[in-house]
């Protein structure tokens, strides 16, 4: 790949990196290179001023998004997004949200740079498993719970079989875990709305075998690590880059 491109995948802007490779700033395998469109290898080793960087081909990330908060990496509004909570130099390099959350519901975000991952991780033929802490209204009961197994029909869709797992339930409120393979626009809410409990709040606790990291406050994220990255690629069968 050319060298202004390694470079920049570093986080540095295509000019910063043509910048700091014209003035000799930027050693590959031991050797100043100047020209920014030299070929190098793309798992070549870098010094730039004198500090070894290691370039990943893609980069994963989790973040606990806060309620009041849009999945998205920008918007046009104005309004706040998961992307202002990241450096810019994870932006320039393109990553993305997994799937999205409603604006209201916390919990595990995955971000990556890897779009094809991305998309196995929500395409319903992968039938990734969601996990959801929800507090409803009402009593939930195991009238509820089989509904979620057989399915509960939509006038758009009928959900997949889902799994409820009853944590408390009191006359005014309950809460539960809800599995689900599927992504529709607010699935969890309106199968929990369906058989009529309606959502107080809701959290996403897990997506396949990646747990939100408990020691990320609200807004924080930390990358992935290596077995949770290897785990997401084999679960979505790729070959890891
Ligand atoms: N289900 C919902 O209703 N909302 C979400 O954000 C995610 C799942």
């Amino acid at each position: 790949m050319r060298l202004d491109k390694l470079v920049s995948m570093l986080g540095f802007t295509r000019s910063e990196a043509k910048k700091l490779i014209s003035s000799g700033r930027v050693k590959i395998e031991d050797n100043v290179l100047r020209d920014p469109g030299a070929n190098v290898k793309d798992d070549a080793s870098i010094e730039i001023g004198g500090e070894i960087y290691n370039v990943k081909k893609h980069i994963h990330v989790m973040i606990h998004k806060p309620s009041g908060v849009l999945t998205a990496t920008e918007d046009h509004k104005g309004a706040r997004t998961v992307a202002d909570f990241l450096p810019e130099a994870l932006l320039r390099r393109g990553i993305g949200p997994v799937g999205r959350l409603d604006k209201d519901v916390t919990g595990l975000v995955i971000m990556t740079t890897d779009g094809q991952l991305a998309h196995r991780l929500i395409s319903p033929k992968w039938e990734v498993t969601k996990r959801y802490r929800a507090t409803v209204e009402g009593k939930l009961d195991e009238k509820c719970v089989s509904a979620f197994q057989t399915g509960i029909q939509f006038k758009d869709f009928t959900s997949k079989p889902a799994g409820l797992e009853i944590l408390s339930a009191n006359e005014n409120e309950s809460v539960c875990l809800v599995y689900v393979t599927e992504g529709k626009f607010h699935q969890v809410k309106r199968m929990l709305q369906a058989v009529g409990h309606p959502v107080i709040t809701l959290h996403r606790e897990k997506i396949a075998m990646i747990e939100l990291d408990e020691n990320l406050s609200e807004g924080e994220w930390r990358e992935l690590t290596d077995d949770e990255v290897k785990k997401l690629y084999i679960l979505t069968e790729m070959n890891e880059k």
